[in-house]
């Protein structure tokens, strides 16, 4: 089948626990470069299912480049330039809602963003005009609506809303940060969440969060975080955010 036939592959980047994707069938990899530089790691091609996908590790293979540094650009860029015109984002959250404890997953419906000082979008420099995105709804419903459905028929728990807060990080926030989040009305607290959705939806890109809890957000329980429930939480519940991803490209 010539190139031009083949589906477009989906990508699927991943955040903190989920830096190589088992499952993936992989036919290729290349490191790439892009006018904002270069991406977090190599691009991983391959099949998930039937779907061609290509996979790309937001901190770098090893976990090594923090939320604030990730050059999100070049990681949307090498992407689009790859062919992909719909993204997964796997996206490590703290829990602010009640429902959204560890282990959970959530795909979200909204985001407000806090972060700051970040390469946040491709309309800058030596511009011809100004654009505007519309970002009314940052996630695509479609793509939405395929992993909502994927984690149906697979039976697991999840919500299928959620205001996502992006912090800056790469500190987690202080109990009264997550009260005025909460006062906004975010649900979940992540530091990779923006400006990637923003950056897809700039170059037109679908865009879907699958925002795995790893911990409740700070205040919200007896204790303080710690690294050891957040990965006893990725052991838990990744499995569940790879199903739903092979689930999803099964169709
Ligand atoms: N806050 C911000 N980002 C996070 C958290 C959190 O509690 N947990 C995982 N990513």
């Amino acid at each position: 089948m010539s190139q031009s036939n083949a589906p477009a592959p989906v990508g699927i980047i991943g955040g903190t626990g989920l830096t190589t994707l088992s499952g993936i069938e992989i036919t290729g990899q290349r490191e790439v470069s892009t006018p904002w530089g270069e991406p977090s790691a190599a691009l991983v091609e391959g099949r998930l299912g039937n779907q061609p996908v290509i996979f790309l590790s937001r901190h770098g293979n090893p976990h090594r480049i923090p939320p604030h540094q990730v050059n999100y650009r070049a990681n949307l860029w090498a992407l689009h330039q790859a062919g992909v015109r719909t993204v997964v984002g796997v996206n490590a959250v703290g829990g602010i809602h009640e429902a959204m404890g560890p282990a959970h997953i959530v795909i979200p419906d909204q985001i407000i963003d806090y972060t700051w000082g970040r390469g946040s979008t491709f309309f800058e420099g030596d511009l011809e005009e100004v654009t505007h995105i519309d970002f009314t709804y940052p996630y695509a419903e479609e793509a939405r609506s395929v992993m909502i459905d994927a984690a149906n028929s697979l039976g697991l728990p999840f919500s299928d809303f959620g205001v996502y807060g992006a912090t800056q990080g790469p500190r987690l926030e202080t109990a009264a940060e997550i009260v005025r989040l909460e006062r906004d009305g975010c649900d979940l607290v992540g530091m990779t969440g923006m400006p990637e959705a923003a950056l897809a939806a700039e170059l037109k890109m679908n865009y879907v969060c699958l925002g795995l809890v790893v911990n409740w957000a700070a205040g919200k329980s007896d204790h303080i975080i710690t690294m050891d429930e957040i990965e006893a939480a990725i052991a838990q519940g990744m499995s569940g955010v790879k199903r739903i991803l092979e689930e999803s490209m099964d169709g």
